[in-house]
């Protein structure tokens, strides 16, 4: 596939997200301020690297779009909150994010944490009220991504990150710390794709899609730490360099930037390989190699 077709497939993608998205919305005059901060970052232009997935995965094991989107919905949600979380004063304290003023600058602190927590519940209402799915997918799929989002997942990532500032941690609780802070949502999106298509939990499949989703998700975050330092165009005015003044922990505490970049495509490669037998799978190969190659 060209880049041009899967950019294109992409945007496909995202823009079916992004309509769907929008009905979980209705005016109401008395929260409007609630409303807008929300659709503020819910829309503010992200990648939307997780629906894609969902979609992509559900896809690949036969499943229908219809399945696989509030699902994929889901996933935004909550990594749009987990955003906005994390650009707090009281987290990374970033006045931009995707190349805009951070949430808490434009709605203030107060309404940037309600906001969060408001895409965090809507998250699971979306993943749980799958009408697309048999009740027991919905299930697994709420279930599966709670594991991935609370205390031993995303969360439990973030606090690793915050404390580890400062100190220097080893690279094994570097890789656990990454693995949880951001491979923990990849790894739910590849998973409640495969869901949504009606694989089981405890199958080859789902295993592969999850090494699938592990070594992307750790190539995601090293790719992260990498553009955090060069920083890029659209995020100029960005902290660049915070990583430092906040001696946080990254990929580049351990590797040189040509180092990290090959683990990268290491990983890259053999997260291809954990899929490539099943028909259909360049897609997700092609988009593993794009992501390895982004540069935002
Ligand atoms: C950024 O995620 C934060 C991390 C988890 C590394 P993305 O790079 O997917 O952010 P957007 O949604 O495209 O801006
Ligand atoms: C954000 O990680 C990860 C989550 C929000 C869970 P970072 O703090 O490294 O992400 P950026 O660099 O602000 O996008
Ligand atoms: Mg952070
Ligand atoms: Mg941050
Ligand atoms: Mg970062």
């Amino acid at each position: 596939m060209t880049k041009e077709s899967l950019e294109l497939l992409m945007h496909r993608d995202a823009t079916l997200t992004e309509a769907r998205l929008k009905e979980y919305y209705e005016e109401d005059e008395d929260i409007k301020v609630l409303l807008d901060a929300e659709r503020y970052s819910l829309f503010a232009g992200g990648k939307r690297v997780r629906p894609v997935l969902v979609i992509e995965f559900c896809k690949l094991f036969g499943g229908r779009e219809e399945a696989a989107l509030p699902f994929a919905c889901g996933l935004e949600m909550l990594h749009t909150a987990s955003l906005i979380h994390d650009d707090l004063p009281c987290m990374d304290n970033d006045d931009l994010r995707r190349g805009k003023p951070t949430n808490h600058k434009v709605f203030g602190e107060t309404m940037a944490l309600l906001a969060g927590d408001s895409l965090l519940i809507g998250a699971f209402e979306a993943v749980a009220s799958n009408r697309a799915v048999t009740p027991e997918i919905a299930a697994n799929a709420t279930a599966y991504l709670a594991s991935c989002a609370g205390r031993y997942g995303m969360v439990g990532g973030q606090v690793m990150d915050l404390e580890g500032e400062h100190k220097k941690l080893t690279l094994d609780q570097l890789l656990k710390l990454h693995s949880m802070k951001t491979g923990a949502l990849i790894n739910s999106a590849c998973v409640l794709g495969a869901l949504a298509a009606g694989i089981s939990p405890d199958s080859n499949a789902m295993r592969d899609v999850v090494t699938y989703a592990e070594k992307i998700g750790l190539a995601f975050q090293i790719l992260d730490d990498l553009l955090d330092k060069i920083g890029n165009a659209e995020e100029l005015g960005k902290n660049v360099g915070m990583d430092e003044e906040r001696e946080k922990n990254t990929f580049l505490s351990f590797f040189s930037q040509e180092e990290a970049a090959e683990y990268a495509k290491r990983l890259t490669k053999e997260a291809t390989e954990a899929i490539g037998r099943y028909p259909g799978s360049e897609t997700l190969c092609d988009l593993a190699l794009w992501l390895s190659k982004r540069t935002k």
